[in-house]
């Protein structure tokens, strides 16, 4: 979707659709008066009333040069928070689409920014609701069988200085996008090497370093951990690595994302239900979220040094797939029992992890598909955060927030811990049922040397089981976000 920012005023834009706010018991005035009381007449007959997701649309409106005017709520004015924004227009934007509009804009007229967010955050949070909205899963679909024919044009119609907060949205939501597609590709079509030949075509483009470890390398150097998972594959694993090096850093500082990359999770040998188990598809979307984060951060250049890392494996049932009760030895010599072969995600992770350590990194903080218990404790509405660092995972959490991306800190208490203790290696790869998700950062924690760290447990908030009115069914690109922002944001 091409989006641009459009100076005119909004009477005299012409569009298929004029997308505007209006407030829960505050029928917008200016709509209002343009249109000889029809806002105010909806809102006295209780058809609208200014709720946030509400839509009301009007055909040839008097006194606009659009084709139609589409009035989306916006809920409590008071309340009003960029992340509303972004809500509100991805509604409109995907109701439009569906209604097969191929050009929209957004009037953002007298809409006054307050409580700590800049008019600029609210801008950015238009134009990325725009361009998350009409993302549709239909890549595979031929022509005639797509369900919607894309929105082709948005425009925003503000001053001159929103220019900057207009394309600087577009980057980050397209790459949010690229995310959402790269992880809705089915497995057979996206098998780790696939994944690392998107990632060496994202660092060719936008100018990053780029270097994939192949199941040799990962031997010489004793991932065990992750070869072990990679083993009943007919598809080799890869470790991919992605350089972002600033010109003039701001310090000594190294992020490290580290982004689980399993292009398909059967369990293994520990095999699922087959019922929903094409969602294990959507396995790899951590490491998906940190590819798209890294096409931002290669354009935004921030100041502080940033290497993401993706551990990329398929986890199958085969002749060669590890058994549980497997040992296997880690990249940092510690030994693992593999309880549970459908445990993987962590097993891939610390190896990353480690690796990452090996190449400097001072702070971690890796996104994963990681566990069906952050779903049960936390549902989809909210992220999952582990941490050994107070004020760090303080940091990764102010980001989420003004990125309205939705987390919450888990406790981290020693005893759960004990769990994973064995007789027969130094850790088990799972404890019991009851609080799995945190006996899954344990593991993780383990392997992190102290060193400042964030794990965010994304199983519950990666995809969507079913559309809503803002969103495609499928992958949401969760992260991609939080990880902008804290890399833009660092010192
Ligand atoms: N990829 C899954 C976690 C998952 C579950 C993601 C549901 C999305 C939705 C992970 O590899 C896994 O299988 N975890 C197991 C761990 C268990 C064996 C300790 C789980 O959560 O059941
Ligand atoms: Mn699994
Ligand atoms: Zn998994």
């Amino acid at each position: 979707m091409d989006v641009d920012l459009n100076t005119g005023r909004f009477e005299a834009v012409e569009t298929g659709a004029l997308i505007v706010l209006s407030f829960e018991g505050a029928p917008n005035k200016t709509v209002d008066a343009l249109t000889g009381g029809w806002l105010k007449e909806l809102y006295d007959s209780g058809e609208f009333s200014g709720k946030a997701a509400e839509t009301a649309l009007l055909h040839r409106p008097a006194g606009l040069r659009a084709k139609r005017l589409l009035v989306v709520g916006g809920g409590k004015a008071e309340e009003f928070t960029p992340a509303h924004m972004r809500k509100a227009l991805a509604i409109a934007a995907r109701k439009l689409q569906s209604k097969k509009v191929p050009n929209i804009a957004f009037a953002l007229g007298a809409f006054a920014a307050g409580d700590g967010y800049s008019s600029a955050e609210f801008v950015s949070a238009a134009v990325e609701g725009a361009i998350l909205g009409v993302f549709e899963p239909d890549l595979h679909k031929t022509e005639s069988k797509k369900d919607e024919k894309p929105v082709e044009a948005f425009a925003l119609i503000g001053s001159e200085e929103l220019r900057d907060a207009v394309d600087q949205a577009k980057i980050l939501a397209d790459a949010q996008n690229f995310a959402r597609e790269v992880a809705n590709e089915p497995a057979n079509l996206l098998a780790p090497a696939d994944l690392a030949k998107r990632a060496l075509d994202t660092a060719a483009e936008y100018g990053l370093e780029c270097e994939v470890l192949d199941r040799d390398r990962m031997r010489q150097l004793g991932m065990g951990a992750l070869l072990g998972v990679a083993q009943g594959s007919a598809e080799p694993p890869a470790l991919i690595v992605l350089r972002y090096v600033p010109e003039h850093p701001s310090s000594e500082d190294h992020l490290a994302l580290v982004g689980k990359g399993v292009t398909f999770d059967t369990g293994g040998v520990s095999i699922k239900p087959a019922d929903g188990m094409e969602k294990m598809k959507y396995d790899m979307c951590g490491g998906a979220a940190v590819l798209g984060a890294m096409r931002v951060i290669a354009q935004r250049k921030p100041t502080v040094r940033v290497t993401a890392l993706i551990p990329a494996v398929e986890n199958m049932v085969g002749a060669r797939a590890q058994r549980p009760g497997d040992v296997v030895t880690t990249l940092n010599g510690k030994t693992v029992e593999v309880l549970n072969t459908d445990a993987e995600g962590r097993l891939i992770l610390i190896d990353a992890i480690t690796y990452a350590l090996q190449l400097g990194c001072t702070h971690l903080v890796d996104a994963a598909t990681l566990t069906g218990s952050i779903v049960i404790a936390l549902g989809h509405h909210r992220t999952g955060a582990f941490s050994n660092n107070d004020e760090f995972v303080a940091k990764v959490l102010a980001s989420a927030e003004r990125q309205g991306e939705k987390m919450w800190r888990m406790p981290m208490d020693a005893e759960f811990k004990e769990q994973l203790k064995t007789a027969f290696a130094d850790l088990a790869n799972i404890g019991t049922r009851w609080g799995g998700s945190i006996t899954a950062a344990w593991f993780i924690r383990e392997f992190v040397a102290d060193k400042p760290w964030v794990h965010l447990d994304i199983a519950g908030t990666a995809y969507l089981d079913e559309a809503k009115p803002w969103m495609a069914k499928g992958p949401t690109g969760v992260a991609v976000r939080t990880f902008v922002d804290l890399a833009m944001n660092w010192s």
